[in-house]
């Protein structure tokens, strides 16, 4: 399918290479790209955080003194541009009061505290440059409640505009559990009439402003990133309160599953990883292994051992609660284990007392670090995803391609990548379990570990995931279609 040079603006407060904190940069930055390689005339808008500025992207300046409507006030803004995966026009909106800050949405003491200015700010400007010539768009993707007050002031302030009215947008939900929610004093910051927009039919959500239904009520169409977990956010337990809007919705909402980026995870291309391989040639990833045990300070006594990784960010919705109550009975199994992750405290406490347990087996890495996060995907065995529940999910997919199998819960998208290995057939990418009990993922991890000792098995099982298509091709044409 070809896109007749339809024109997206696509808005995100993350993506890929610019500024990361989770799945959603991965998914912004390839998905605008695979969209430009249908024919799409894509752009792609972020703010211009510290770390862009910092990282010297190539930015030049397309537009200066914006005047942006914002409380009572006309702001100025500087929009510059560069260029994203797959050649993407990008456009960064300047303001240094509200994003020249050292993270993207909050530090230690939590999310910083005028992130309703910041990301309300953020959409009225892209309205503002869309209106403004630069690029009039047929359409506006917008990503979580960052972007989610832009369908309504399409469908508010924007409705009459000249260049905007009409504009249909589409809102997709990544994760259901960040709400976007603000005080109702705060209402003037959105710039909508709290007559017309506060109310339960609106983007009033248990008496506060939520931006993520805002997103969900005044878009066009709604997507989300798994057939599953489109399914899954009807349902009380998985909808966080949402189901009910949702299923007045349900018209409107589509799941599609998130892709993999060649261009960033690929085996045979990978800058970040000591050996690049192939399904024909897996000495490298040996090479890997020994390397990162090397590198984390895992026993080299463990070398043919089975080594099991984690890269996640530290938050309860990524059960690894499970995996610090059955800790004791995994390491029993002698075998390495190494964990990569940022974020709760509580979890990087437990954590690290069980590494402590454990030197020389267990090695934990608290932080982000991109290239680190690649160096364990290719160099450990089996990789452990028990989310309490997982819109799509990315590391799962990303593993099997390294040839690394995944043991996942049975949930979101994890249940719509991941295939029980069946011995009998021999299909199958990795290993799940169902209700959400530590006993039940230690008997996956159990299983993995033992078909790790049958060679033969244990390739099939490699094999089978480095040669599932996860293309983004397939998903970008779901989202022109
Ligand atoms: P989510 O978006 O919910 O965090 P995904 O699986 O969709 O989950 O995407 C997570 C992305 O963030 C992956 O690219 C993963 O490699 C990366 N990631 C998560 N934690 C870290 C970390 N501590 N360091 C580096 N990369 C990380
Ligand atoms: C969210 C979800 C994750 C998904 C990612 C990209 O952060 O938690 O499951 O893969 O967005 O869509």
């Amino acid at each position: 399918m070809r896109s007749d040079g339809m024109k997206i603006l696509f808005c995100s407060s993350e993506a890929v290479p610019f500024a990361k904190t989770g799945g959603l940069a991965d998914v912004a930055g390839a998905l605008a790209g695979a969209l430009k390689t249908l024919g799409v005339d894509v752009r792609l808008a972020l703010p211009l955080y510290r770390t862009i500025r910092e990282k010297c992207f190539g930015l030049h300046p397309l537009l200066r003194n914006l005047t942006v409507p914002f409380k009572n006030e006309a702001l100025k803004v500087n929009i510059l541009e560069t260029q994203g995966y797959g050649d993407v026009p990008v456009y960064l909106i300047e303001n240094s009061d509200f994003y020249d800050r050292p993270n993207l949405y909050g530090n230690d003491k939590g999310d910083y505290p005028d992130n309703l200015e910041r990301f309300a700010f953020f959409s009225h400007a892209l309205l503002r440059c869309a209106e403004s010539m630069i690029f009039s768009p047929d359409l506006i993707h917008c990503n979580d409640w960052q972007t989610g007050l832009i369908p309504a002031l399409l469908k508010g302030p924007y409705r009459h505009n000249s260049i905007l009215k009409g504009t249909p947008s589409v809102f997709t939900i990544h994760n259901i559990g960040y709400q976007g929610l603000f005080s109702p004093d705060e209402i003037e910051k959105t710039g909508l009439s709290k007559a017309d927009f506060f109310h339960i039919n609106g983007l009033e959500y248990w008496g506060k402003i939520s931006l993520l239904k805002s997103g969900i009520v005044y878009a066009d169409a709604i997507t989300t990133v798994s057939p599953r977990y489109a399914r899954d956010i009807l349902t009380s337990e998985c909808g966080m309160g949402m189901e009910g809007i949702l299923s007045q919705r349900k018209a409107a909402l589509s799941g599609i599953l998130n892709g993999v980026d060649d261009r960033s995870w690929h085996p045979a291309k990978d800058p970040h990883i000591v050996a690049n391989f192939s399904t024909e040639n897996l000495s490298g990833k040996r090479a890997c292994k020994t390397s990162l045990m090397n590198e984390m300070g895992i026993d080299a006594s463990l070398a043919h051992r089975p080594l099991l990784a984690v890269v996640s960010r530290l938050d309860a919705q990524k059960g690894l609660d499970l995996l610090v109550k059955i800790i004791d009975k995994v390491m029993r199994l002698n075998v390495g284990l190494i964990v990569l992750g940022s974020g709760n405290h509580t979890i990087q406490q437990d954590l690290r007392q069980a590494s402590r347990r454990y030197p020389g087996r267990l090695a934990l890495k608290l932080g982000f670090d991109e290239p680190l996060a690649h160096r364990i995907i290719a160099g450990s065995d089996i990789f452990l995803v028990p989310s309490r529940y997982e819109p799509c999910g990315l590391t799962q997919m990303y593993a099997p391609k390294y040839g690394t199998v995944p043991v996942v819960r049975k949930t979101g998208g994890l249940d719509d990548t991941i295939s029980e290995f069946d011995p009998g057939t021999n299909k199958g990418n990795g290993f799940k379990f169902g209700p959400y009990k530590s006993e039940n993922f230690l008997n996956s991890i159990e299983k993995a570990v033992k078909l790790f000792q049958n060679t033969s098995v244990w390739k099939k099982i490699m094999d089978n995931g480095m040669r599932a298509d996860f293309s983004w091709d397939y998903s970008a044409r779901q989202y022109l279609q």
